[in-house]
């Protein structure tokens, strides 16, 4: 079987720069949707059908292994499978064809409609659906046996009424095909070439679920489609053993693995090729992109965590952030206004609270006090700072990087780090402390008088 995927169309109400196949759907591009549930059907060759001005589809899919098919002029669904036609001629075999933008088509139903395709004829699709409006409808004589496709912008009110719609996936030999393509005009009221005037005396096979062929045509469908994909994969999850508090409010990207008795609050998004370990809570409005999360992990509301790694056992949040290439080796504390930027914590180590810690590797139990920061920008070249083990930290520490901290040591509350400090040291530099007795009673009784003399002016 060859298989011939339409994707040349002017995606006009999208309204958008960016062709809508390339457009993602649930995190990954719509058009991927319909090459990667075809590949699982194992065609002797994939047909990509796309415009002379589709650069950002071909390079899209350079490394996928299909066949491009540039359809020069964008005259109709026809016109964009016969763009295929050297591909498909003397092949002796049978052609899938199906559109670009139909991201919720399973598998094992193509599966099924090919399995029950007559072999002398065209065969389709068909669905019966709530709301017929926008699709080619499927008219049928009085046998039920399927006369042919009428488009919605060509349909008579009496037409209109049909609800059984065509889905736009065909499949049959591809002479009968090629035989029924030379045939097509463009007499209708879109003066295109329409691929369904191949259906006169077809074989319609009726799907059962309208939810997989909703077509995207515009954003609002977008949309549509996309929630449906996100709520299966929550679905799908939550039959793994996970626990899903809204899974109508759950955004898990297609790569993504989630081990048993991880649970998922509201709102939480979870893309690229991320693992969330078993025992893991994630809290509300949690956003982690391609990151590892070890067991046992809580990622408290509102924590964004980028291309990181997080141990076991470790806490995080609320509002912390992780960007990328930062590393938690396990056992560690991560609170309200933290942010890692190439950041590394040994075993152990906490930064409770209001931190910076960039271009840093930071030892084992390193205690990181409130408004700690890593100076590690000089205005122009990025700086590390290395931490030893086992190092208190005091609270409002800046760290002048380069700088390197030994083991064990203190660092006072305040101090400014800018030299290496060796092993076991304590550092201070601090102004010296200086109380003046009386001296704020005075100064406010002064500051009393000078205001009332003002006013009394
Ligand atoms: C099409 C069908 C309609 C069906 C609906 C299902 C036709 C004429 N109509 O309508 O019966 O109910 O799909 O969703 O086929 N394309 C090209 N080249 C072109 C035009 C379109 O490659 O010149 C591609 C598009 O990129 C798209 C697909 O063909 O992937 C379908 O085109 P679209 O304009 O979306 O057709 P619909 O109006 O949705
Ligand atoms: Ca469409």
């Amino acid at each position: 079987m060859i298989a011939v995927i339409l994707a040349a169309g002017k995606s006009t109400r999208m309204k958008s720069s960016t062709p809508k196949v390339l457009h993602m759907v649930a995190d990954k591009p719509m058009l991927s949707y319909s090459i990667d549930m075809v590949k699982k059907l194992n065609p002797s060759k994939i047909i990509l059908v796309v415009s002379s001005s589709s650069e950002k589809i071909k390079e899209a899919y350079k490394d996928s292994k299909v066949i491009f098919c540039e359809q020069k002029e964008q005259n109709g669904t026809a016109g964009a499978v016969l763009a295929a036609e050297k591909e498909i001629k003397d092949a002796n075999e049978s052609v899938l064809i199906l559109c670009g933008d139909m991201p919720n088509v399973k598998y094992e139903t193509v599966e099924e409609f090919i399995k029950n395709c007559k072999s002398d004829k065209v065969n389709f699709i068909s669905v019966k659906v709530s709301d017929p409006s926008g699709y080619g409808r499927v008219v049928r004589d009085t046998n039920r046996e399927v006369l042919g496709i009428v488009e919605d912008k060509d349909a008579d009110d009496h037409i209109k009424k049909i609800n059984e719609i065509n889905t736009g996936i065909y499949c049959c030999k591809s002479d009968v095909l090629l035989e029924k393509l030379s045939k097509v005009d463009n007499n209708n009221s879109q003066h295109e070439y329409y691929l369904t005037d191949i259906a006169a005396n077809s074989y319609a096979w009726l799907a059962k679920d309208e939810k997989e062929f909703s077509g995207v045509n515009d954003r609002a469908q977008l949309a549509k489609a996309a929630k449906q994909i996100w709520f299966e994969r929550a679905e799908k999850l939550m039959k793994a053993g996970v626990s899903i508090i809204e899974p109508s409010l759950t955004y898990i990207g297609p790569d993504v693995e989630i081990e048993q008795d991880v649970t998922i609050y509201p709102n939480v998004y979870i893309t690229g090729k991320s693992k969330i370990c078993k025992n893991s809570s994630i809290y509300a409005g949690v956003r982690i992109e391609d990151s590892f999360i070890g067991e046992n992990c809580t990622i408290k509301d509102n924590t964004m965590i980028e291309q990181s790694i997080v141990g076991n056992n470790c806490s995080i949040g609320p509002m912390a952030h992780m960007r990328p290439n930062s590393k938690l080796c396990g056992d560690n504390h991560v609170g309200n206004f933290v942010e890692l930027k190439k950041g590394e914590m040994g075993r152990g180590s906490k930064a409770g609270h209001l931190t910076y810690l960039g271009d840093c590797v930071l030892g084992e139990n390193v205690n990181v006090g409130c408004g700690t920061i890593t100076c590690n920008y000089d205005g122009y070249n990025k700086h590390q700072t290395k931490i030893g083990d086992n190092v208190f930290i005091g609270s409002d520490t800046q760290l002048v990087a380069p700088v390197n901290v030994g083991n064990g040591v203190l660092i006072a509350a305040g101090t400014t780090v800018v030299k290496d400090v060796s092993d076991d040291a304590m550092v201070i530099s601090r102004v010296k402390q200086t109380n003046m007795e009386g001296k704020a009673k005075a100064y406010f009784e002064r500051k009393k008088k000078e205001k009332t003399e003002k006013a009394k002016k």
